[in-house]
């Protein structure tokens, strides 16, 4: 277990690997009980912190949220009419967007009962007709199995998921025959960096080989940068490998890959440097059969 640091700097040099007895016991689904009570604590902080400002944006019609490169490749891949499912849908703002670019169904699914809420609030804002479901992605009920055209997972999902090969199952079981699997996501090279180390942004502090979780207890208050002494959480670092052979073993062929220097997370500083690593990809793949 890695734990990121909270001071940075002068204590970069003692950068523990905690071992802790109970965690060495960690399943899976221990992992996941964990970050969705990590989850659930940070809904009414990022309520408090964007909820307004969403529910203006949503009751305007046709917003949308998604950057110029996500809304081509949509395009591209051609989301009218289409039935969309979302993985880590969190507050619905991107599903929602997707649906005001002319999807036909869509569902999202996330395991926070209070982001699911602001889900299910913002759609009702906008009178945007998009279906939210409260579940951990690997208990997602096979009623959904191949009933979606388009399986979306982007910004800040993977990283969660303490099984990546199960996870993309996950997605190849919602899709059609035929179905398009939408990945758009911070680059996992950014995980060798301490993420709020403003000193110092590209410093190396951790393996590109990493296999254990980092477990953060300050929280995920993105929107307003404030740390505070929250429920542990775990960050699983998948290589960029791990995810591109993760969806080659669930019969996913890659169709389009992409790395770029912008940054979609919002939260390190390494996006100011004129130096930098990529810090996001697209992949586009799609389900044979
Ligand atoms: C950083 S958000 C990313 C979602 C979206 N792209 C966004 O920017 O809001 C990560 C989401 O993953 C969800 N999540 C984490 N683990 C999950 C799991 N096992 N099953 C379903 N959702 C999960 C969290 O509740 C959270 O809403």
């Amino acid at each position: 277990m890695i734990e990121r640091r909270r001071r940075l700097r002068t204590d970069v040099v003692s950068v523990k690997i905690r071992n802790h007895r109970t965690e060495q016991h960690m399943q899976r689904d221990d992992y996941t009980a964990a970050n969705r009570q990590a989850w659930d604590e940070a809904a009414p902080i990022h309520r408090e912190r964007k909820f307004a400002e969403l529910i203006a944006q949503f009751s305007e019609p046709g917003h949308s949220c998604l950057d110029p490169i996500e809304t081509a490749i949509l395009r591209r891949i051609g989301i009218d009419g289409k039935d969309v499912a979302q993985l880590c849908c969190n507050n619905g703002r991107e599903l929602l967007s997707v649906k005001n670019l002319g999807a036909g169904r869509c569902v999202g699914f996330d395991i926070s009962e209070g982001f699911i809420e602001q889900a299910r609030e913002l759609a009702a804002a906008g009178g945007i007709d998009c279906s939210f479901v409260a579940t951990d992605i690997y208990a997602i009920p096979h009623d959904y199995d191949e009933s979606f055209d388009l399986v979306t997972i982007t910004i800040g999902a993977l990283g969660w998921m303490p099984d990546l090969t199960e996870f993309l199952a996950v997605a190849a079981h919602l899709l059609k025959p035929g179905g398009w699997l939408f990945i758009y996501e911070q680059h996992p090279i950014l995980d060798m960096f301490e993420p709020g180390d403003t000193a110092d942004p590209l410093a190396l502090r951790y393996s590109y080989f990493q296999t254990e979780p980092f477990r953060n207890e300050y929280g995920l208050d993105y929107w307003g940068k404030a740390r505070y002494p929250s429920k542990p959480m775990y960050w699983f670092h998948h290589k960029l490998s791990d995810v591109i052979a993760g969806c080659l073993a669930n019969g996913l062929a890659l169709e389009a890959f992409e790395e770029y220097p912008h940054d979609i997370s919002v939260f390190t500083p390494i996006a100011e440097s004129p130096i930098r690593p990529p810090m996001s990809y697209s992949l586009v793949a799609w389900k044979e059969g």
